[in-house]
């Protein structure tokens, strides 16, 4: 790993004298035979059999080991990972729910013999990356070794038609270090070469891994036309605005012209939403609201006090889009405050997957239920654009070492964090690797602020790898 991470190093280092690697010098490095990656085990995936989500704890099943480094296929590259980041989706594997992940493995490897290598008794895992392409396999002509890049975590065949007019619809459509093997919480991952997509220049190594399922999942839920198809003015209700997709939604309404009314648990995170520009916030916590009674029966009076509560932040008007995902604890009363003519957008149910809603609300004022799942080739890239262009920021709050990755993932499964918590990889450290010092000066503020130590709100933008 020492030769490559020299080899990245001279890219900075020409000043002083030394030369910048070249693709070819990148090409002709030798792999190393394995690397260090986060994993899950197969045979410990009855190992929380009978506990609470709550108490299943992922510092118990993510294992930080070596393993070999994968065979490199036709339209595939094997990437140099600087750092990651860790999404909800580390968490459903590491507490094997609703399944365990290894069916996603098995299922895959039995699509061919290219795919087999995927079914291991150990699931390398992680859905975000930034770092720098190491070897790409026949076929790809549109990458070389060498290229700085971050990737999005669609993985898809396209070998049927249903595919090609919204990579989505695929039906062998994967999510990359979820349903695929070779993740990116790993010193090294394996990559289809059109999950790749240029690093934001101005961006550290852990900075431009931070946003990419969550940036790219809120643009396809809220923006495309494939979801919410979000206008200027709209009023949008963002459940967990401070969270991992809520901070990327809310930047997005800000953005867009929209006008976000932030839903959060606590006055730290509601601060965070002022930070971004938001002034519509509900602390859901302060105010207590209670929309199950029970276990069975929801309570529409707190329907309507939560409505009562978005009109008084609106003026009058109720919400032309919901961004949901909490699911069944919030999706009734979702449906409940959407406008007439209204679109609710869900891509989860962190509650529960059953919900429950009362159908008068959604037929007789004729909304819409959505339903949205990360995003197609384009939206992950229009997405990654427009973090590169400084209009959209990472909300990276803080960074793990892999070693600490279980820690990472405790933390987000007890929604301890705020906004995305990264994960170094090979970066020795935060803050390098920003190639664009100019850009990223003039949104220095907003690239920082989710980071939530004093230390971190100074993260040097000068130092490289
Ligand atoms: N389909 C896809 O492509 C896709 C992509 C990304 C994520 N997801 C899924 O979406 C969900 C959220 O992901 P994330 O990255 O945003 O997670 P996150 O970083 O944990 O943020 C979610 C936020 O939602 C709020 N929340 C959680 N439970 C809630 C509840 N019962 N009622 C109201 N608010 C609640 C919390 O904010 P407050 O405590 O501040 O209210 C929490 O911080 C996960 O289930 C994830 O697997 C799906």
């Amino acid at each position: 790993m020492k030769d490559i991470l020299d080899a990245i190093q001279s890219r900075t280092d020409t000043a002083s004298g030394s030369s910048a690697a070249t693709a070819a010098d990148f090409a002709a490095l030798a792999l190393p035979d394995s690397y260090r990656a986060v994993t899950v085990h197969k045979d410990e995936a009855e190992m929380f059999a009978g506990l609470e989500s709550r108490d299943k704890d992922p510092r118990k099943s993510l294992h930080v080991e070596d393993v070999p480094v994968p065979e490199l296929g036709p339209g595939e590259a094997l990437v140099a990972v600087m750092a990651s980041s860790v999404n909800y989706n580390s968490v459903w594997t590491s507490i094997f729910e609703p399944v365990s992940t290894f069916s996603f493995l098995e299922r895959y490897g039995r699509l061919s013999e290219l795919t087999k290598r995927h079914d291991l008794p150990y699931h390398a895992i992680g859905s975000d990356l930034a770092g720098v392409v190491l070897r790409t396999g026949p076929g790809v002509n549109a990458w070389q070794p060498g290229d700085e890049v971050v990737a999005h975590c669609l993985s898809v065949e396209l070998e049927s038609s249903d595919g090609h007019n919204d990579t989505m619809l695929d039906p062998e459509q994967r999510i990359w270090g979820f349903e695929t093997n070779f993740g990116g919480l790993a010193e090294i991952a394996l990559v289809k070469s059109n999950q790749l997509m240029p690093k934001p220049g101005h961006l550290s190594w852990e900075e431009a891994a931070a946003p990419g399922l969550v940036n790219s999942t809120a643009y396809r839920q809220l923006v495309s036309r494939n979801g919410a198809g979000m206008k200027q003015g709209d009023n949008v209700l963002i459940w967990g605005a401070s969270g991992g997709l809520g901070s990327y939604a809310t930047q997005f309404a800000l953005a867009g012209g929209a006008n976000p009314i932030c839903v959060v648990s606590s006055e730290q995170k509601a601060d965070i939403c002022r930070r971004m520009g938001a002034e519509a916030i509900i602390d859901r916590s302060a105010d207590g609201y209670r929309f199950w009674k029970d276990e069975h029966h929801q309570d529409p009076r707190e329907w309507k006090r939560f409505g009562k509560r978005i009109r008084e932040l609106t003026g009058g008007e109720d919400v032309d889009i919901v961004f949901e995902h909490p699911g069944r604890e919030t999706f009734g009363a979702s449906v409940y405050v959407t406008r007439k003519g209204g679109t609710i957008v869900t891509c989860a149910s962190t509650s529960g997957y059953t919900h429950e809603y009362d159908n008068r609300y959604l037929w007789m004022s004729l909304k819409r239920i959505i339903g949205s799942h990360f995003a197609n080739y384009r939206e992950a890239w229009e997405a990654n654009r427009l973090i590169a262009k400084g209009k959209i920021h990472p909300t990276l709050s803080k960074v793990y070492s892999l070693d600490d990755t279980g820690q990472a993932a405790y933390d987000v499964h007890r929604n301890l964090h705020q906004g995305k918590v990264g994960v170094l990889a090979l970066a020795p450290a935060e803050g390098l690797g920003v190639r664009d010092p100019e850009l990223r000066e003039k949104h220095i503020g907003s690239i920082n602020l989710f980071r939530d130590t004093p230390a971190a709100q100074t993260a040097p933008a000068g130092r490289n790898v």
